[in-house]
């Protein structure tokens, strides 16, 4: 594992678009895995500025992201779809049908689920996983629980992540109960993974992550059995 400790938000963000535009530079049609959230936001301006600049091409790449919320449609503005257009699609070059995100207003929802790892093992897996912790230790929405779950699948969110994620909506009542996420396969069968965490209320659960006990319970601690796991924190 490489840690990199930066000194404020904007530096982690930077140093996070530089890992992400050199693999996008050495693999033009490579496959990134892509995080919502407060903390990569940084990260996509930044990108966004380095592709007006003419430094950065993501004409051929490919992304697939991590999870949406049940029941709101991708036009709604707090999906994950919506967050991803608005934040990082609609301000770079990459083709819309090259860009995925799981829906959560499928019919069959499990068979989202099948298809979307389908998906991700036709892309012949992901070059480069981005991603964010909860403060409950979750990746992706991939919750604390009594065993690590493999594939892409349903799951309640728990009430710390409703909680947190309420700043989002009018209050905690509107967020979803449900969610559809990425399960540990894909995001460990990932060539890479860049783990983003910034400010200090992060810090106890990051420590417990990458140096504590391999366990469910914290599911991000599974990261530390990747080979090419890099972190990029700020305390600020
Ligand atoms: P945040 O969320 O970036 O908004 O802190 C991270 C996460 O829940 O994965």
């Amino acid at each position: 594992m490489k840690l990199i400790k930066e000194k404020n938000y904007e530096a982690m963000s930077r140093q996070a678009a530089n890992i992400i535009s050199a693999q996008v530079i050495i693999k033009p049609d490579c496959v990134l895995g892509l995080a919502t959230g407060s903390t990569p936001i940084g990260t996509y301006n930044q990108l966004a500025a380095w592709y007006e600049k003419g430094d950065v091409d993501f004409s051929r790449v490919r992304t697939i992201n991590l999870d949406e919320y049940i029941g709101i449609s991708g036009r709604d503005e707090h999906s994950y779809r919506y967050f991803m257009d608005k934040n990082f699609f609609e301000k770079i070059n990459i083709k819309k049908e090259n860009t995925f995100v799981p829906s959560g207003i499928a019919k069959d929802i499990e068979k989202e689920c099948k298809e979307y790892d389908r998906r991700i093992k036709d892309f012949g897996g992901i070059d480069l996983q981005l991603l964010g912790i909860g403060l409950d230790g979750h990746i992706g929405f991939n919750e604390p629980g009594d065993c690590f779950q493999k594939n892409t699948h349903v799951v309640k969110l728990h009430s710390s992540t409703i909680e947190a994620n309420s700043r989002f909506f009018s209050s905690p009542e509107k967020v979803p109960e449900y969610a559809i996420t990425m399960g540990m396969i894909s995001i460990m069968q990932a060539k890479k993974i860049l783990l983003i965490a910034n400010g200090k209320a992060k810090e106890d659960i990051l420590n417990k992550a990458l140096y504590g006990a391999i366990t469910p319970q914290i599911p991000a601690s599974i990261l530390q059995l990747h080979s090419d796991l890099t972190v990029i924190y700020s305390e600020e």
